[in-house]
């Protein structure tokens, strides 16, 4: 039986007083589910340290594939781990689209967080132009393809977010991404935690978290509300 997880997806939002009410209310509020917020680089300390003890788990939003050296700007896994980092997510539509992050760059990096002992939450996801064009399978298929090759999966997390999904309030059906799911858990087994993530909201996490594949959300505009972010957490855990 897989444990559900609920990741939040900060992406770039914050500041220490709004941070300090959102974790709060989340610390007060989750019950029996597995819950962590992935925050920007600035917050790490003033997370971990508002974290420590709580069921309440923590992770960054990225890092480097290198090890240290001449990268300014950059974060090392190492440095992350030295705070205590569990979690860091890998290979966000936002990196690769935005950022023009590759496969082979975002597989660099998730052996780069598990070397350094930090769970990749490692994201994969079509365009809308490449669902259309019949390529869903092909392309998670690829990005996937470029961990597979170099490391074992391991107690890495695995997420699907269709792109179009993410930020458009356009969520996939639970069919759509049941479908998905199980082409992703062909390849990398029943142990491996998959969650869904683009535009999950309060009213449609349950019914998304009732597919037998999907084993929880990472979730971005709606983690910024603790309410909503509570009542995402709520369905996860009353899932059967
Ligand atoms: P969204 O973002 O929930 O705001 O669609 C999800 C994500 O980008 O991880």
């Amino acid at each position: 039986m897989r444990a559900r997880l609920v990741a939040g997806n900060w992406k770039m939002h914050g500041s220490r007083a709004a941070n300090q009410v959102l974790l709060d209310a989340v610390v007060e509020g989750v019950r029996g589910v597995e819950c962590v917020v992935c925050v920007p680089f600035p917050y790490l300390a003033q997370v971990a340290e508002h974290l420590r003890g709580t069921q309440v788990a923590w992770g960054a939003q990225n890092l480097s594939e290198h090890a240290s050296g001449a990268h300014t700007g950059e974060v090392a896994a190492a440095m992350l781990a030295e705070f205590g980092c569990r979690y860091v997510l890998v290979g966000h539509s936002e990196r690769r689209q935005i950022y023009g992050e590759t496969d082979a760059q975002a597989a660099a990096k998730f052996a780069a967080a598990q070397g350094a002992g930090i769970k990749p939450i490692f994201c994969v996801g079509e365009t809308l132009e490449e669902r259309d064009a019949g390529r869903t399978e092909a392309v998670v298929s690829r990005q996937l393809d470029a961990v597979l090759v170099k490391c074992k999966f391991g107690d890495a997390v695995l997420a699907y977010e269709p792109v179009w999904a993410i930020g458009t309030g356009r969520t996939a059906t639970p069919e759509q991404a049941q479908a998905v799911h199980a082409f992703l858990r062909q390849r990398v087994g029943a142990a491996v935690r998959i969650l869904y993530g683009g535009s999950v909201k309060a009213q449609n996490a349950a019914a998304i978290f009732s597919m037998p594949d999907v084993d929880g959300g990472l979730i971005g505009g709606a983690s910024l509300v603790a309410a909503d972010f509570l009542a995402i957490c709520a369905a996860a855990r009353t899932k059967g």
